[in-house]
């Protein structure tokens, strides 16, 4: 019986859905720990894709139970939305196979308000989260036990007088009608009320009974809190660290995934030491649809960055890698990590030869080109912890295992 956590090992958008819905379908429980419909979570099975923000990707597996922990937020608008999308694809999400936190927090209309209002700097998703993660933390914040007794509505209220003075400044595209927007709540809280539950109990359930469980991560860890590039990261803890306070339960995991993309991509603002904002970006971003599955953002591109990975390896005990999306970077003559810093914390990159052979689809380790076999090697060694599966495209069935996963 085994216990695994994936987690985004760089800025987020490392290809953790693909994983994580290859490995559910093993799992007897999938849980989300933190973040909430800011996520992207891509999914492609045969000609069928899956994008999912919030509800935990394991559903689609069908196999699993899966659990929205008390770390995340919950959009309830965007929850029914979701289920709605999901219901639409044949998948039926049903409080018998999902199970969300009364601890968790809800993001509210007012939220998704002040977070366009307010997130210039930053460049979020709009979907709130930063609002909400602040009302937690503040303690004014709604948990989700508040729709069981209708008391939500209440601090709707509340809210909407507390930010009031900004609500009024609103320019009119940001705007909010307040009356609307707690009407269609209520709709969307009632439909969310009967998958509210204990997840303490149903996560310590399931390790007690020696489940396979799976820890499905968002974001990455170079956005989380406190390890990523602050204040450029997003309101939750997106790393190891997380998965305990998000989940409330002790788990020991046995292998601590990372999901590494071939090269480094980031959504929004904020430092990027290899970003490569010219025509290899622009060639990156092409080869593999760098644009974002939340906002439709282009994203920035660049080349891997082997001293930041090193960092966030530190920080999540990582013990098994997981390479994505490797296929987009053949046709490049050459390819460069960042393996130190100058004192001006300029990169300092090591080549790589490249190579020319598609290698989409590819499953048979022996089959990719030497060049390729060596790019792989190096981040092995530099990071020093086995590279185990290999991505080689965006189908469940595009994979390299090189080290059991089970
Ligand atoms: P997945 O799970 C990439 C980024 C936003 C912004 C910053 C803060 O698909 O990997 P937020 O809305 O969270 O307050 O925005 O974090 N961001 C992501 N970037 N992938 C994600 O999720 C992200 N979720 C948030 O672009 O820079
Ligand atoms: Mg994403």
């Amino acid at each position: 019986m085994s216990k695994y956590i994936v987690l985004g090992a760089q800025w987020g958008d490392e290809g953790k859905g693909k994983i994580v819905d290859l490995i559910s379908g093993k799992m007897d429980l999938v849980v989300r720990f933190q973040g909430g419909a800011n996520a992207g979570h891509t999914v492609v099975i045969g000609d069928k894709e899956y994008i999912l923000h919030i509800i935990p990707c394991g559903i689609i597996s069908g196999h699993a139970k899966n659990v929205i922990g008390n770390g995340c937020v919950v959009d309830p608008l965007i929850f029914c939305e979701e289920v709605d999308y999901l219901s639409s694809k044949g998948i039926n999400v049903t409080p018998d196979d999902l199970f969300i936190s009364s601890q968790a927090h809800m993001v509210t209309p007012i939220h998704k308000f002040l977070d366009r209002m307010l997130n210039t700097k930053i460049g979020t998703t709009g979907r709130g989260i930063g609002p909400c993660y602040v009302d937690k933390v503040q303690r004014t914040g709604i948990r989700l036990n508040s729709i069981l007794d209708g008391s939500f509505i209440k601090t709707y209220l509340e809210h909407a007088q507390m930010y009031k003075q900004i609500i009024e400044q609103a320019p009119s595209k940001i705007s909010i009608n307040l009356d609307e927007s707690l009407e269609q709540l209520k709709a969307a809280a009632e439909r969310l009320y009967p998958f509210i539950c204990d997840s303490v109990e149903i996560i310590y359930e399931s390790v007690q009974k020696g489940d396979n469980i799976l820890f499905e991560g968002a974001q990455g860890t170079l956005l989380d809190i406190d390890h990523g590039t602050y204040p450029f990261v997003t309101s939750s803890s997106t790393s190891i660290g997380g998965a305990y306070t998000g989940s409330g339960v002790f788990v020991e995991f046995d292998k601590r995934i990372a999901i590494v993309k071939s090269y480094t991509t980031r959504v929004g603002e904020g430092p990027f030491p290899t970003e490569q904002d010219n025509k290899i970006g622009e060639q990156l971003r092409k080869n593999g649809n760098e644009f974002g599955a939340t906002t439709g953002r282009p994203r920035r591109c660049g080349w891997l960055d082997l001293p930041l990975l090193k960092r966030s390896f530190i920080i999540n005990g990582f013990n098994y890698i997981s390479l994505s999306k490797l296929s987009c970077l053949s046709g490049f003559d050459k390819i460069k990590a960042a393996v130190k810093y100058d004192d001006k914390f300029h990169p300092i990159y090591k080549d790589f030869p490249g190579w020319n052979e598609e290698i989409e689809g590819i499953t048979d380790i022996d089959k990719l080109p030497v060049n390729c076999r060596k790019y792989i090697d190096f981040i092995e060694e530099f990071l020093e912890v086995p590279v185990g599966m290999i991505s080689t495209g965006p189908k469940r069935k595009d994979i390299i295992f090189k080290e059991p996963l089970w």
